[in-house]
Order: C-alpha cells, then sequence, then structure tokens
C-alpha cells in the first residue's frame, strides 16, 4: 500500500488564549502551559493557563449574553442559520482542523479525516435543526383552566471535556447547547485544548454574538472545579473519568448545580458460536484498538463462546500483528500514541498487572518504539472476572478475552461491574440477540456492530457510566428547564 505522509509542516497554531467575552486574552495570572505532541513528545505551543479568576470573567460575560444580549432576542431559527454557518467554516477549514486534531491527541490523520471531523459537523448541524423546534405541550387539566408548558434554555452551561475526541465531546457539548439558546463557558482538556479554541475563532468569524461561547483552557482543580463551583453556572455537563464526577458532584452540592456525566465503561462485547465471525473478528478489532483504545465505549472484556474461543483468539491475533503504527500523519497509520505520558504508564503499568495476574499474553504487551508514547496492540486470554484487566478501565489498547459456556451466567458475569456504558451482542439468532439487548445493564447495545455513534441516537451510562444522556432530542432535556403555564378561563 502506497503512503503518503502529508502536511508535516505545522499549521499556523493561532488560538492561544482564552475567548471571553468576544476577546482573546492571556490568562489574568499571565500563566501558560505546554501543549504536547504525543507522537513526537514535542512542545506544540504554549497555552494561557486560566484560573478561577478567568473563569469569572467567561461566566460574567455568559451571563450578560444570556440575559440581555443579541443571543436571547434572537429568532431561534436564526441561531440555527449561525450553527450551519459554523458548520459551514469548519468544512472550509477541514484539512488544519483534522491536522491540528492529529498533532494535538496523536490520533492517526486518516481517523480524524473520516470520523472526527465529519462526525462534528454533523452533531452540530443536527440540533442546528432543532433550534426552532422545541416546543412545549398544552396539557387538558382539571377544571376551567388552560395549561401550556414553554421549555426554556437552562441558562448559563458550564462544559468540561475530555482530550480523547476534542472537536467531537465540542460539538456533543455546544450544539444542545446552542440550540437551547443557552450561553457556553467551555474548558477543553488540558492535553489537547487547540482544536476548541479554533472551534470558537470560527464561531466568532460565523458571526455568533459576544459572549454566547467563552473558552477558558486550563486544568481541571483550578479552572474546572471554578466552573463547577461558580454559583452563576446554571449546569455542567461533564465528560471523563468517574473519580472526577464524584469531585464535580461534591461541588455542585452547595449551588445544587444540573449535572450530566459521559463517564466511562468496561463495556462486554459479547461473541456467540452461531455469529456471522468475520464480521465479529472485525468489529471486536476496532470496537476495542479504534482511536488507540481511548474510547468510553471501548469493547474492553471480550466474552467469546467456548466453542470458538481458540479460533477466533487466533484470528484477531493475526489482526493485531498486521496493525500498523506509526507516524500519525502517514494516511496509512491505524494506531497513533497514546494521549500523554501519564495515560502511557496507566496502560502499561496495567498490562504489568495483567501478566502478573496470570492472565496471557498473546499480542503486544510493550512500548513500540522509542519515541512517543505508541503501545502495542495488546491482547490478553485466561482472563478470570476478578482480575483488574476485566474489571479496571484501563483506556488503551487491551483487550480482554473471557470464555463463556451458559447465555445465563453470560448474562450475570457480563453485567457484574459497576460500569454500564455500552454492551454488543454477535449472533445470527434474533430472538437471542433481543433478550441479551434487554438483559445487559448498558445505555448503548450493539448487535452485530460495534461503535456506530449518530447524532440522533441517544447516548449515555446505567449505573457509573454517567447520568443523563447526550446526542438525539433527549440531549435537550438537560439544557432545557420545563416551565409550566396556568391560566385560570373563568
Ligand atoms: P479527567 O476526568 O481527570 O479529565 C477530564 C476533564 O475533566 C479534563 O478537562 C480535566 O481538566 C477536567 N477535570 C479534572 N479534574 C477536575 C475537577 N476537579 N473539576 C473539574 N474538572 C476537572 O480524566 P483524565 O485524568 O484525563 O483521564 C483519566 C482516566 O479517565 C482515563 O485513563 C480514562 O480511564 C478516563 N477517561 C474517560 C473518558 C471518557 O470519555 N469517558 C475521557 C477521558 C478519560
Ligand atoms: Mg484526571
Amino acid at each position: 500500500m502506497a503512503t503518503t505522509v502529508e502536511r508535516t509542516s505545522l499549521p499556523q497554531i493561532q488560538q492561544t488564549e482564552c475567548f471571553i467575552g468576544g476577546q482573546w486574552v492571556p490568562a489574568a495570572s499571565g500563566k501558560t502551559f505546554s501543549t504536547v505532541n504525543p507522537a513526537t513528545e514535542e512542545v506544540l505551543a504554549e497555552v494561557a493557563e486560566g484560573d478561577a479568576e478567568d473563569v469569572e470573567q467567561a461566566v460574567r460575560a455568559a451571563r450578560d449574553a444570556f440575559e440581555e444580549g443579541e443571543w436571547s432576542r434572537m429568532d431561534a431559527r436564526d441561531r440555527g442559520r449561525l450553527m450551519h454557518k459554523l458548520c459551514d467554516l469548519m468544512e472550509a477549514e477541514a484539512d488544519d482542523l483534522t491536522l491540528l486534531e492529529t498533532l494535538d491527541n496523536g490520533k492517526p490523520i486518516r481517523d480524524a479525516r473520516a470520523a472526527d471531523l465529519p462526525l462534528t459537523v454533523d452533531c452540530l448541524r443536527y440540533y442546528a435543526g432543532y433550534a426552532d423546534k422545541i416546543h412545549g405541550q398544552t396539557i387538558p387539566i382539571r377544571g376551567d383552566y388552560f395549561t401550556y408548558t414553554r421549555r426554556e434554555p437552562v441558562g448559563v452551561a458550564g462544559q468540561i471535556i475530555p482530550w480523547n475526541f476534542p472537536m467531537l465531546m465540542t460539538a456533543w457539548k455546544w450544539g444542545p447547547a446552542l440550540a437551547a439558546g443557552c450561553t457556553i463557558v467551555m474548558k477543553p482538556a488540558e492535553q489537547t485544548p487547540l482544536t476548541c479554541l479554533r472551534m470558537a475563532r470560527l464561531a466568532q468569524k460565523a458571526g455568533f454574538p459576544d459572549g454566547v461561547i467563552n473558552v477558558v483552557p486550563g486544568y481541571g482543580p483550578t479552572a474546572g472545579a471554578a466552573i463547577v463551583k461558580h454559583p452563576d453556572v446554571d449546569k455542567v455537563a461533564f465528560t471523563g473519568e468517574y473519580k472526577t464526577a464524584q469531585i464535580i458532584m461534591r461541588d455542585a452540592a452547595e449551588t445544587l448545580k444540573r449535572l450530566t456525566f459521559e463517564l466511562g465503561g468496561k463495556s462486554p462485547n459479547v461473541i456467540f458460536a452461531d455469529a456471522d465471525i468475520d464480521a465479529a473478528i472485525a468489529g471486536t478489532h476496532f470496537g476495542l484498538y479504534f482511536n488507540q483504545g481511548q474510547c468510553c465505549c471501548a469493547g474492553s472484556r471480550v466474552f467469546v463462546e467456548d466453542s470458538i474461543h481458540d479460533r477466533f483468539v487466533e484470528r484477531l491475533a493475526d489482526l493485531n500483528r498486521s496493525r500498523k503504527l506509526g507516524n500519525p500523519l502517514d494516511t496509512a497509520t491505524e494506531q497513533g500514541p497514546q494521549v500523554d505520558q501519564a495515560q502511557f504508564e496507566k496502560i502499561l503499568h496495567y498490562i504489568e498487572v495483567g501478566k502478573n495476574e496470570g492472565a496471557t499474553c498473546v499480542t503486544g504487551g510493550n512500548r513500540f518504539g522509542d519515541k512517543g508514547y505508541f503501545v502495542e496492540p495488546t491482547m490478553f486470554t485466561d482472563v478470570q472476572d476478578d482480575m483488574a484487566i476485566a474489571t479496571d478501565e484501563i483506556f488503551g489498547p487491551v483487550l480482554s478475552v473471557l470464555r463463556f459456556k451458559d447465555v445465563d451466567e453470560l448474562v450475570e458475569r457480563a453485567n457484574r461491574t459497576t460500569y454500564g456504558l455500552a454492551a454488543a451482542v454477535w449472533t445470527r439468532d434474533v430472538g437471542k440477540a433481543h433478550r441479551l439487548a434487554a438483559q445487559i445493564k448498558a445505555g448503548t447495545v450493539w448487535v452485530n456492530c460495534y461503535d456506530v455513534f449518530d447524532a440522533a441516537a441517544p447516548f449515555g451510562g446505567f449505573k457509573m457510566s454517567g447520568m443523563g444522556r447526550e446526542l438525539g432530542e433527549k440531549g435537550l432535556d438537560a439544557y432545557t428547564e420545563t416551565k409550566t403555564v396556568t391560566v385560570s378561563l373563568a
């Protein structure tokens, strides 16, 4: 296969400051932090390190824009048009945006082009269409009254996102918030602030009024916590680790803030002997190794029916061995580095734990190369349910294979986790597929496919995988308050 390494020169990194009230400003403290290219370990840019003081300014700007600005008087349909305009500008700058995403995050450029950018634009356009379709109801109540509901924007939305899909997570947060008429204070992840800042620049260019979108780059315990604690932030939407969500919940208690969480998982991916094996192998491989295994919904507990176990493992191992790791700017590269040193070390630690626990490391198990945070596609077999590699979210290219014989036992084992984000079932038996889809406790169940996402389909977790849903019509719930108006007709 011919390989092309395109545009190894940096795109101009124009936005490195805080975006507050329509102005690009340094952090009030004057501090900056480095954002690093994980493929080379080189610093890409110095970015403003916002903290409580910058959040204070951003919340004020967002509040003003919400209460009395142009935004609050704008027709809903015009809000939708602005969102489409932002999408047009993103499509025009697709090359820069995807290159920035690859440099900052390490993901292969072909994934940034095939998945991240198109899904981001699709999400924003989906919600742009909702802007003028957020209706209340008329409700017949007892007595001589006329009762109706209004769905009003919740107000200033604080949004805190992780680094695994920086552009896409920005869209999942901005889309429903803007459609509902909220204003935004966003904190991108400290590992990957660049594309969110570029999107803010494009929103400014599209004509969003000042203060509607504010972006404060910085760290979680400072900038992030300041957003959560601020009394004038009405709602916080967070994606990241459950332990961070626990801190956020405590910090939000004082102001009883509305919270939505999209957290991690240890998702079961169940392969029955009667499945289309070729499809199941390809889907299982994709379902775990896509995005370097850095997916909240990664199918990391692979339950394989006993009778096909050995054949399945052998063929999956072949796929792992032929996976192309390397320079993410090479269009043939399938797997790039992990996002940073902390994640890289966490993953290598779990690989050691897996080996010590007595699981068999069939492929990978090591760092790849000697520069950049690359980890070989790793697969363990002989994994027992209570091993750490079967219970903990590793968030890297590490797959655990577990055997099963009996369906009832399988359901109980699949559900024996504190998480409940996603699951998949591979079988040709329609009845079995639907039965399991109902029995598995997870927010999303894929049947004979994996990682099928769509802006219209709600996504979120059962149990410790989250609270509330994002995407789809449901995703608007978190950004609206329902007001009941009752009029006496007497
Ligand atoms: P994290 O949850 O600490 O970070 C996510 C976001 O929360 C970042 O923007 C961070 O700055 C912010 N944050 C951190 N502490 C905060 C606080 N006290 N208050 C407000 N905001 C705060 O996740 P991290 O440390 O990047 O990754 C650790 C693990 O979390 C990963 O190994 C993975 O297991 C999981 N994770 C899950 C993700 C998902 O999509 N569900 C995404 C990223 C990480
Ligand atoms: Mg953290």
